[in-house]
């Protein structure tokens, strides 16, 4: 089967595809032959060698990236209770989602419902996860709150855009004036651009910033929270110099790491199926063409989610 692998860390044109040998089945194992993978920025960061990402595999080398899905049962192992051939399944897994099959314990995939497109199912659970996360458990945002969401057009924010207002927020989200039109589909209040230095100085305080962007242009966000309102920072590797800015300004910062929760998930794509929000995916490339996924993603100007398909 085909897989993206890299061999060491370095830009994206160390992506390269090879043929790995398909492993057999062991009890409570099914093998799922993906549709779509999704493409998140932890999966650039890692394969150039940053963050904690790159950190946890640097000893495990070649290393395949992708950690959500969506696919199709193909092969069921011994013991088996929950799924069978030809079932529909996403979720996260624990990397090599850049294959053409994955081999997972049963529990780790969940479900897609009938009325849910393969692609929506691929692309929502690290960026959805990450979003009502960073909305609700660490960010503890109340109906009537008014919450500032940068990248508000990105894979996690235009979920959290949606996913805050079905909350009962007044969301501000920022975006460049091409996905402005985007953003109000998405039910914004308000829509500014971030480079309109006057416009953003005219913004109402907000009670939480979701900080989707980090460093100095997190750090340049604080100023719009109301005193002693709350941040979440959830790039991880500018969160400490983001938190400590917070601080010194009296407001209360926390960074977050998504958390993997089946639960929560079942949650996220029930509501999905209710069409309470939607998953944008922007562009879809082949395997082979990983590079240029990376490429794309790594713009920091992706609008929704990036795929991959076989
Ligand atoms: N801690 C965790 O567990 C966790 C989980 C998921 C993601 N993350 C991190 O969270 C960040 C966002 O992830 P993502 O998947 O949403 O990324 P993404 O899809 O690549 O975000 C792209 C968006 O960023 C916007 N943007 C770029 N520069 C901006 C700026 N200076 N101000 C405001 N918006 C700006 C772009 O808007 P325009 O095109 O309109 O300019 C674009 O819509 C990444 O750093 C990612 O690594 C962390």
């Amino acid at each position: 089967m085909k897989q993206l692998v890299i061999q060491a860390f370095g830009d994206a044109d160390q992506l390269v595809q090879v043929e790995s040998a398909s492993v057999p089945l062991q009890p409570g194992q099914i093998r799922v032959r993906m549709h779509y993978a999704g493409v998140n920025p932890i999966d650039a960061k890692t394969r150039a060698g940053l963050g904690w990402g790159a950190q946890a595999i640097k000893d495990r080398l070649p290393w395949s990236p992708g950690f959500e899905l969506m696919g199709v049962v193909c092969e069921v192992g011994p013991e088996v209770t929950r799924y069978q051939l030809g079932d529909r399944l996403f979720g996260l897994v624990s990397g090599g989602g850049y294959s053409e099959e994955v081999v997972v314990d049963e529990h780790e995939l969940l479900p897609v419902p009938s009325s849910v497109l393969d692609e929506m199912a691929a692309g929502l659970s690290l960026a959805g996860l990450t979003a009502w996360q960073g909305l609700t458990e660490h960010g503890k945002l109340q109906a009537g709150e008014r919450v500032l969401i940068p990248a508000a057009a990105g894979g996690v924010g235009h979920l959290a855009v949606q996913m805050a207002k079905n909350l009962g927020a007044t969301v501000v989200a920022l975006g460049s004036i091409g996905n402005h039109a985007f953003l109000n589909s998405l039910g914004a209040d308000e829509v500014i651009d971030y480079r309109d230095e006057a416009r953003m100085a005219t913004m109402a305080p907000v009670d939480l910033l979701l900080d989707l962007v980090g460093g100095s242009s997190g750090i340049s966000q604080l100023s719009h929270v109301k005193p002693g309102g709350r941040v979440v920072t959830v790039p991880t590797i500018t969160a400490d110099e983001v938190i400590a800015a917070a601080q010194q300004q009296g407001l209360t910062a926390t960074g977050m790491l998504k958390r993997n929760d089946n639960e929560q998930l079942a949650f996220l794509m029930q509501e999905l199926a209710e069409d309470k929000f939607w998953v944008e995916f922007s562009q879809i490339y082949p395997l082979a063409e990983g590079n240029l996924a990376h490429r794309q993603i790594e713009s920091g100007h992706t609008r929704g989610k990036l795929l991959l398909m076989p």
